[in-house]
């Protein structure tokens, strides 16, 4: 029986079917999309504290409503994400209790610092360039709820990068002391930019599994080599220099060779060792605490619209 329900399983999954939250799924597969959809949803959630650190400071008020757009459309993804995970019959108290408890991931990228006004472009440009490069062939995803979520999540994301891009190209063609932030941050982010995309192929426990079961539609790798080629000329047009010696064009295959990304400093944010990890987790406890009171008044009033309506 078992058996019989698998291979049914796989059959949909191969001929594109959407699986839905009330069809059959394997353990595993559910087991790999609440802990995909819940890290991505904790990533949209932190990733909101590098940047909000500059909206009181942004330097004019076009860019402070831009910032402010974009780091609320994050929160709306988060919540988009967490609903897509609750579908998977996780309640989201249990999610954020493994956010907060240090056992749930969240992307590394976020635990990186954002000392100047230039990390924000970097963010726009880089992260968010990254983020789409990997979400995009999420639409596609097997799991019908969270490849519909990322359909607006991608269009958003394109927005946000765009917003990235520009803010740079203001900055590269600005003052000697803007292009040299422009740099700086460029400097800063790209390797962890590059880190985004996961441990290498060879590496990746979860690949084969989830792109047998299409979740993922391309490996780690691919995707990693992909945003290189599609990012190496825009650093050219902006007229910044990536920070990598061994960064070289292939004309035979058509790509940009890359050096050795270091796994160390990847493994070492993993374990929560990463430049904020704390400041990040402390600063999520400390909006969890500060809206208790939101979460009780809600449940207040859920709970007196209830006793009138039975009146
Ligand atoms: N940061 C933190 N953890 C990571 C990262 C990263 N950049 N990349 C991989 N990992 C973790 C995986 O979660 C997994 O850990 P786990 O087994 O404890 O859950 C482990 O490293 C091994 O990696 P893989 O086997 O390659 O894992 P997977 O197949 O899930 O691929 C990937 C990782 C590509 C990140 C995938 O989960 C994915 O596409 N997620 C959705 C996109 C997303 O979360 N984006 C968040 C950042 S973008 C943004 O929020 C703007």
């Amino acid at each position: 029986e078992e058996g019989r329900l698998q291979q049914g399983f796989q059959d949909r999954v191969d001929a594109e079917e959407k699986i839905e939250p009330r069809d059959w799924m394997p353990d595993g597969y559910r087991r790999t999309l609440v802990r995909q959809i819940s890290q991505h949803a904790h990533s949209e959630i932190v990733g909101m504290l590098p940047e909000g650190n500059w909206i009181t400071r942004a330097p004019t008020l076009r860019r402070k409503v831009a910032l402010l757009a974009k780091v609320q459309d994050e929160g709306g993804h988060g919540l988009y994400l967490y609903s897509a995970a609750e579908t998977l019959g996780v309640s989201r108290d249990e999610l954020i209790g493994q956010l907060l408890s240090g056992k749930a991931k969240y992307s590394s990228i976020f635990n990186y610092p954002t000392p100047t006004w230039a990390d924000i472009g970097a963010i726009g440009w880089l992260v968010d360039g990254a983020a789409i490069m990997n979400q995009v062939p999420l639409c596609r995803c097997s799991y019908g709820p969270y490849a519909r979520a990322m359909v607006r999540i991608c269009r958003e994301e394109s927005f946000h990068q765009r917003q990235g891009y520009e803010l740079m190209l203001a900055l590269a063609q600005g003052t000697p002391e803007q292009k040299r932030m422009a740099q700086d941050a460029l400097n800063r982010w790209w390797w962890p930019s590059l880190m985004m995309f996961g441990p290498s192929d060879e590496q990746s426990a979860h690949s084969s599994q989830n792109m047998a079961w299409k979740i993922k539609r391309f490996s780690n790798d691919e995707l990693r080599q992909r945003f290189v080629d599609a990012t190496v000329p825009q650093a050219e047009f902006l007229g910044l220099s990536i920070p990598d010696p061994d960064l070289r064009f292939n004309a035979d295959t058509g790509h940009y060779e890359f050096g050795a990304i270091d796994w160390t400093e990847f493994n070492e944010i993993l374990k929560g060792n990463g430049p904020c990890n704390r400041e990040r987790i402390e600063a999520r406890r400390k909006a969890w605490d500060d809206g208790a009171w939101v979460r009780e008044a809600a449940v207040a009033h859920a709970a007196k619209r209830k006793q009138r309506a039975l009146k």
